[in-house]
């Protein structure tokens, strides 16, 4: 499998070989990282981290992965580079493509993360737009394997929430590149629009894969091997915008009673994380303040069981980053 020179700026840049080939490298990277040992397959390789918003585990991922390789890294916040305010993205593009060997954005607009693809040439990574989170899914699914005692094509995950942000729409599409059976659990206004349906139902008529977008949460749950949340309000939504998803979206929080309702006595819980699960947040501390929850997407009953495997999802971003970059700008032994 050669993945050199190639970018990752949605799930569909990959084939299924190649998406279950990155997460098969991730794999053995966590193994190679978990014994200590040490290599230089990103030597004399430099990174670019290109932020436009926050980030704890994506940035962190880029910048461990890469030193654990030999590679080096530069963040490029909006306060100290030109990027969108005197210099245009495809300008930067081809600034950066000409210093750096791989560059990774995160930021608001999916065509901003095209442009850079389109005009860097050299490797670009999306760690997050306001459409897709492909670099989470490589994680996802390794956890998934992990954890889901069968084949990854009998695996079937449940997401409840915010049907049409970022990691909704990049699990359904995800779960139909691969084959799974994956249903999207939400109030009918935050379904995922029908762009985003038509290439996971073109991606599922190759792959076999079990689509469903749903409001009826008893429905959706059954016989789910994951129940999978994420914020119910992303990063660039306005902060008044609380109440209303608040309201609408607290019968599709993950609780006791959600994970009892799969009739599965293994389910797991994943969380791309960060997770309002409790009130030792600001935004935590103000919603428990306003409305009386102390959690929201999930309670931290079930946030801190032993069903949660979030921190797991959260460790294997590193391995599969790491996997990512070394596939397409590095060198493999
Ligand atoms: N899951 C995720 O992308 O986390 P960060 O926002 O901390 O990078
Ligand atoms: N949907 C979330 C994901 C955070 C990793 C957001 O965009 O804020």
């Amino acid at each position: 499998m050669d993945l050199q020179g190639r970018n990752l700026l949605k799930e569909t840049d990959l084939t299924a070989e190649e998406f279950r080939y990155l997460v098969d490298l991730g794999a053995q990277f966590a193994v190679a990282k978990h014994l200590g040992q040490r290599s230089g397959r990103l030597a004399g390789r430099n990174i670019a981290l290109i932020f436009e918003k926050a980030s704890t585990r994506t940035r962190s991922a880029f910048e461990v992965a890469a030193h654990d390789e030999g590679g080096h890294v530069t963040y490029l916040s909006p306060e100290d580079s030109h990027l969108g305010h005197k210099e245009s993205v495809k300008d930067a593009a081809r600034v950066l493509g000409r210093m750096f060997d791989g560059i990774e954005f995160r930021g608001f607009a999916q065509e901003s993360a095209e442009i850079l693809g389109a005009f860097a040439g050299v490797p670009v990574w999306n760690g997050l737009t306001d459409q897709w989170h492909p670099t989470q899914m490589l994680a996802d699914i390794l956890t998934m394997r992990e954890h889901a005692g069968k084949p990854l094509d009998r695996v079937s995950y449940c997401y409840l929430g915010d049907g049409r942000n970022n990691t909704a729409n990049s699990l359904l599409v995800t779960g139909a590149l691969l084959g799974l059976d994956v249903r999207i659990c939400a109030p009918d206004e935050l379904w995922p629009a029908p762009e985003t349906c038509d290439i996971a139902r073109s991606l599922a008529a190759r792959s076999g894969a079990s689509l469903t977008v749903t409001a009826d949460t008893a429905g959706a749950v059954r016989g789910a091997d994951f129940l999978y949340t994420d914020v119910w309000l992303s990063m660039g939504e306005p902060e008044e915008n609380w109440d209303k998803r608040i309201d609408l979206l607290l019968p599709y929080q993950v609780n006791a009673a959600m994970m009892a309702a799969t009739g599965n006595a293994d389910v797991k819980f994943l969380h791309c994380l960060p997770a309002l699960h409790n009130a030792d947040t600001e935004i935590g501390q103000r919603i428990l303040g306003s409305r009386g929850l102390a959690g929201l997407e999930v309670t931290d009953d079930v946030f801190e069981s032993p069903a949660s495997v979030v921190f797991d999802q959260a460790e294997n971003r590193l391995h599969t980053i790491k996997a990512l970059m070394v596939a397409t700008i590095g060198q493999l032994a």
